[in-house]
C-alpha cells in the first residue's frame, strides 16, 4: 500500500483492489473472532481523472453508469444499486474533487469473493483516500454499512487493503491486527462457483450477527468461552451460534499452525470441518453448497472444501494438491493466488 494520496485536481488515477477468499474463519469477525482470508488475483480497477464536482463511473460489469453529485447526501438511495458502494465511499471520504472514469472488475459480483470490498477500496484510493490499510478498511467498512444497511464485519475490507502476495492473513478481529502467514508452495487454492445466487444474504446475515451477539452478551467473548458454559445455554439457537464461533476460532488457530508446519492434510480436515460447522451450527449453508463440498472432497488431490464468505449460495473454496484440476467443478472452478492489497498504480 502506498502512502501517496491523490488529492489534487485534474489528475489521472488508477487504483487496484483485490477480492478475497476466506480459507477458514467465517461468521466470526463481527463478534471479535479470528479469520483467515487471503487477497486474490482477481481485482477491481478504477481508472480515471480527478475533476469536477461529481463522481461519474462506467462499469464493464453493469450496464448502467453511476453519477453522484458531491457532497453525497443519501448513499443508500442511489441508483443503480452498484452505485451505492461508490456513494458510501464518497460520503465517508468527502473528496473535494470529483472523479470521471471506468471500473473494470474480475471479481464476480455477489459471488462471495468480496466484489463490494474491492470496489470500495479501489474507489477510496481513486478519490484520494489515504491512511494505513486498517484506517482505509475501517472507513470502507463504514461505507458499506451505510450504503447497504448490512452490519458487515471488518474482514473483507481489511483483507483487500492489507493483502500480501504469497500470504494469507490471520486477522484478530478483536484487535483488528492482521498478520501475514506464508502459504506453502504445494498448496493450491481453488474457488468454485456453485451457480446458486446468494439469497437472503442481507436479512439472514444481520440475524446471524444479532444471535451471535446475544450469545456473547451471556458468555463474554465467544472465541474463549468455556465449552461447558456454551453447552449449558438453554436457547438452542444461541448455543449453536456460540459453538460455531468458539470452534471456528480454534480451527483458525490450528489452520495457521498447519500452514506454518506445511501439514496440508490437517489443514484440509479443518477446512471441511469448518463447512460442517457453518452448515449445522451457524446455519448459513444451502443444499447446493453442501452437495458441492461433498463432491469436491471426494475428488483426488482435494484436501478440504467449504463455503466461503457469508454463505447462502455463492462460492465454495477448496484447498488441493498442485495436480488437482477443479476447473470443471460446479459452474466453473478457478485457481487463485494470494495477492497484494489495494494500491495506486
Ligand atoms: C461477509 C461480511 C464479512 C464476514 C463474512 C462472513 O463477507 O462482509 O464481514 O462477516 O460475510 O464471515
Amino acid at each position: 500500500m502506498t502512502e501517496r494520496t491523490h488529492g489534487g485536481s485534474d489528475e489521472s488515477v488508477r487504483a487496484v483492489a483485490p477480492g478475497r477468499v476466506v480459507l477458514i474463519g467465517d461468521h466470526t469477525d463481527y463478534v471479535g473472532g479470528l479469520v483467515l482470508p487471503m487477497a486474490i488475483d482477481l481485482v477491481t480497477e478504477v481508472e480515471g481523472r480527478r475533476t469536477g464536482r461529481n463522481v461519474s463511473l462506467r462499469s464493464e460489469q453493469f450496464d448502467e453508469p453511476v453519477r453522484i453529485d458531491l457532497p453525497v447526501v443519501e448513499p443508500q438511495a442511489v441508483r443503480p444499486e452498484w452505485g451505492r458502494y461508490v456513494a458510501g465511499v464518497a460520503a465517508e471520504f468527502r473528496p473535494l474533487v470529483g472523479l470521471v472514469g471506468t471500473v473494470r472488475s474480475e471479481v464476480p459480483p455477489g459471488g462471495g469473493l468480496s466484489s463490494s470490498a474491492a470496489l470500495e477500496l479501489a474507489v477510496a484510493l481513486a478519490l484520494g483516500g489515504g491512511g494505513d490499510p486498517l484506517e482505509l478498511a475501517r472507513r470502507c467498512q463504514r461505507a458499506e454499512q451505510v450504503a447497504t444497511g448490512v452490519p458487515c464485519g471488518i474482514m473483507d475490507q481489511l483483507c483487500s487493503a492489507a493483502g500480501v502476495e504469497g500470504h494469507a492473513l490471520v486477522i484478530d478481529c478483536a484487535t483488528e491486527e492482521a498478520t501475514p502467514i506464508p502459504l506453502p508452495d504445494d498448496l493450491a487454492v481453488w474457488v468454485v462457483d456453485s451457480g446458486e445466487p446468494r439469497r437472503l444474504t442481507e436479512s439472514a446475515y444481520a440475524a446471524r450477527r444479532t444471535e451471535a451477539e446475544a450469545a456473547a452478551d451471556l458468555l463474554g467473548p465467544l472465541r474463549d468461552a468455556p465449552l461447558d458454559r456454551i453447552e449449558e445455554l438453554d436457547d438452542d439457537v444461541l448455543r449453536r451460534r456460540a459453538r460455531h464461533v468458539r470452534s471456528e476460532c480454534e480451527r483458525v488457530r490450528r489452520f495457521a499452525a498447519a500452514m506454518i508446519d506445511g501439514d496440508l492434510s490437517t489443514a484440509g480436515e479443518l477446512v471441511t470441518a469448518s463447512h460442517r460447522s457453518l452448515r449445522d451450527d451457524a446455519e448459513v449453508s444451502t443444499a447446493t453448497l453442501d452437495a458441492l463440498v461433498d463432491e469436491l472432497v471426494a475428488r483426488p488431490g482435494v484436501l478440504g472444501a467449504r463455503l466461503t464468505g457469508a454463505g447462502f449460495g455463492g462460492t465454495v473454496v477448496a484447498i488441493a494438491r498442485p495436480g488437482a484440476d477443479l476447473s470443471d467443478a460446479g459452474t466453473g472452478g478457478r485457481r487463485v493466488r494470494a495477492s497484494a492489497g489495494a494500491h495506486l498504480r
